[in-house]
Formats: C-alpha cells, structure tokens, sequence
C-alpha cells in the first residue's frame, strides 16, 4: 500500500467510494429521476419501474382450464411479462394451465379463499352467479373482436363487470377468446331448424341454453374437460365451442363439421380476492391492472388474426368448415334480448348500447 493510501482514513476511502458508486448508477436515471428497468421494453411502451413505487416482492398464483397453445395462456404469459417489466422483476406470476387446480367452480372457491391470486373465469360460466353477465351472450351483437373488446373497456362494460362480486371476489377485467361456432358430430347444420333435436353441449351456462334452448336443440351443460369423450362416444351430437378451443382440444378427431357462426364472443373475466387485493399498496394495484389492460388488448389483436389460418387448419384436419352468418337466427336473436332485457335493466341497456 502507498504512503498517500496509508494517510486516508478508513471514513474517508468508504465516502469516495460511495460518492464513485452514485455516479455510475446515475447512468440509468432519468431526468426525472426514475430508474431504468433492466427488463424496459419498449416496444410494449410500458417498462419503467420507480425505485420509489411501493412494491411487495412477490409470485402471484394465476389458473385458467385451456391448454398451453389457447390465447387466454399466452395473454397470461404476457400479463406475467408486462408485471415484472413494471414492478423491476418485484412481482411476478406462476400460471397453472389446463385445469391444473381443478374446474371453474374450484377455481373460483380457491380465489374466495384465497389460495390462488388470480382466475380466468369464463363469462359463460359466471352469469350463473352474476346474471348480469348473460349481457355479453346476447347473439350476433358485435362486429368483431375489436368492438366487444371495446365495449369491454366503456362504462357499460365496466359496470358489468362490477357486478362480479359477493363472497369477496373482484372481477379486474375482460379477457377475450375467439367467438363461438358450433361444431358438429355428424350433422351438417345450414339453418337454424338443422339443430332441432340435437344434442348441443353447452358451457354451463342459463344465457347459452336458453339460446341453444330458441332454436329448438337439446342443451346439455357441460365443463370443457368432458366435452372430447362425450361427443367421442355420442353422449352429445354437437358442441358450442370457440375454434381456439377446437383446434387446441383436437375436436377435429372426433366432429366431422365446423359451422363458423360467429353467433357470440366469449370473455372470461380476471378475478382476485378482493381483501388480498385491496390489501396491496396502490402501486401494486395499479401495476396489475395496467398489465392486464395490456395482456387483454394483446389476446384481442392477435386472435384476430388467427381467424383465417385456424379455419384452413381444420379443414386440413380433414373437417368441413362453412361460415353461416346473422340472418340464419334472426328469431333467437329476438327472443333472447326479449327475454334478457325483460330481466335486468342493465342487460337491456347494455343490448341497446352495443345494437345502436
Ligand atoms: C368452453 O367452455 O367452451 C370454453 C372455456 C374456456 C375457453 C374456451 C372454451
């Protein structure tokens, strides 16, 4: 050690280094003072994380019942990208696909309790506990993607989806999936009196067998995992599916036709325990709901995409696929915002809304 070395006093050298330290972290600050994430991507126009936010460090837990190639995993995947770009690797998700944690109806008792953090929960299946739901089921009210996800961020969407509530869960938003078909064992179905008799599973679901109920098929309610075997087997004749869910459970194997009716579009709401949410900082809370607004716009714009190429996939798959379009059930259209708008003022405001 030199002589000037040995005459600087250990306070002293610890200070210089300190002061050496702050200045080369000054290469990744703003103006403004707020610090790069490493993980800034800004392509997504989204990652700068504060070092002042308010941020746990944590690994939520997220489950949803399709398979790892269906839209609603890869949004899930970037909703889990887009939380640890935000929070500076802080929070992130681990995703149980497929089922893993059970059915819809486990799903949702482990949020209440609290053992899983987030569900992707299908609209379908809550209008059984939140009629108001039974709204986004009313046929052919969209004219696209694009516009059902746009409804989903207006108010009368929001206050839908603010009426997910009760033994303490929180809807946080919308995630879309392509819109419904309905697949055909045997059955070529060209006009709505073609299902009359039929046996149509339904996702369980009062909104979906009542349409189903309108065209004068036999509904049967039933969760996605026993679908395959019960049209396998002949228990049911058809299904109302999405081609997403088509295609990813391999129905091709077992259907010999896909009508492309496009008839309804298919959210599933996020939902949380509401304590455990509302017990996050505001930060926090504010980060998971900017990430999903990004992860549901994501799943929007690249299923749409996915359209034409899904549809030459199962005809390569050996299915005939044909599109039939509005004016084939132009009475169940009817009926069914006779009977919903008779049910609930916000329903019938919401089919008003999304008619004009
Ligand atoms: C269904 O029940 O048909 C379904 C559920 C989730 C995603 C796709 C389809």
């Amino acid at each position: 050690m030199s002589k000037t070395l040995k005459c600087i006093p250990m306070a002293m050298l610890l200070l210089i280094v300190f002061v050496l330290a702050a200045c080369s972290s000054d290469k990744n600050t703003s103006s403004d003072g707020e610090q790069k994430s490493s993980s800034d991507s800004s392509s997504s126009g989204t990652t700068t994380a504060s070092v002042d936010l308010d941020l746990p460090k944590i690994t939520f837990k997220l489950a949803h019942i399709t398979p790892t190639d269906h839209m609603w995993h890869k949004a899930s995947e970037k909703f889990n990208e887009e939380l640890k770009a935000r929070s500076g690797g802080k929070m992130q998700v681990e995703i149980y696909p497929a089922s893993q944690l059970g059915t819809e109806a486990d799903m949702v008792q482990q949020v209440e309790a609290g053992s899983i953090d987030f569900a992707l929960i299908t609209g379908a299946y809550l209008s059984a506990r939140t009629p108001e739901m039974a709204a986004w089921f009313a046929p052919y009210a969209f004219d696209s993607l694009q516009d059902a996800y746009n409804t989903s961020q207006s108010d009368i969407g929001k206050e839908v989806l603010s009426k997910v509530e009760g033994t303490g869960l929180k809807g946080l938003d919308y995630l879309f999936a392509g819109q419904r078909v309905m697949i055909l064992k045997n059955k070529e179905v060209k006009q709505a009196s073609d299902l009359s008799g039929l046996k149509m599973r339904v996702t369980p679901s009062p909104p979906l067998t009542a349409f189903y109920k309108s065209t004068g098929a036999a509904p049967e309610a039933l969760p996605l995992p026993e679908v395959y075997s019960a049209i396998q087997t002949g228990v049911i004749d058809g299904m109302d599916m999405d081609l997403d869910a088509t295609i990813t459970n391999k129905y091709s194997e077992v259907a010999k036709y896909a009508a492309v009716t496009n008839h309804m579009v298919w959210p599933s709401v996020i939902i949380t325990n509401e304590k455990s949410f509302d017990g996050l900082s505001k930060d926090a809370q504010q980060i998971i709901i900017d990430s999903l607004k990004v992860a549901s716009l994501y799943a929007v714009e690249n299923r749409a995409a996915q359209e034409e190429d899904f549809k030459s996939q199962l005809t390569s798959q050996g299915m005939e696929v044909f599109d039939l379009d509005a004016s084939v059930f132009k009475s169940q259209i009817e009926a069914f915002d006779a009977e919903y708008s008779a049910q609930s003022e916000l329903i019938k405001r919401f089919i008003e809304t999304v008619r004009k």
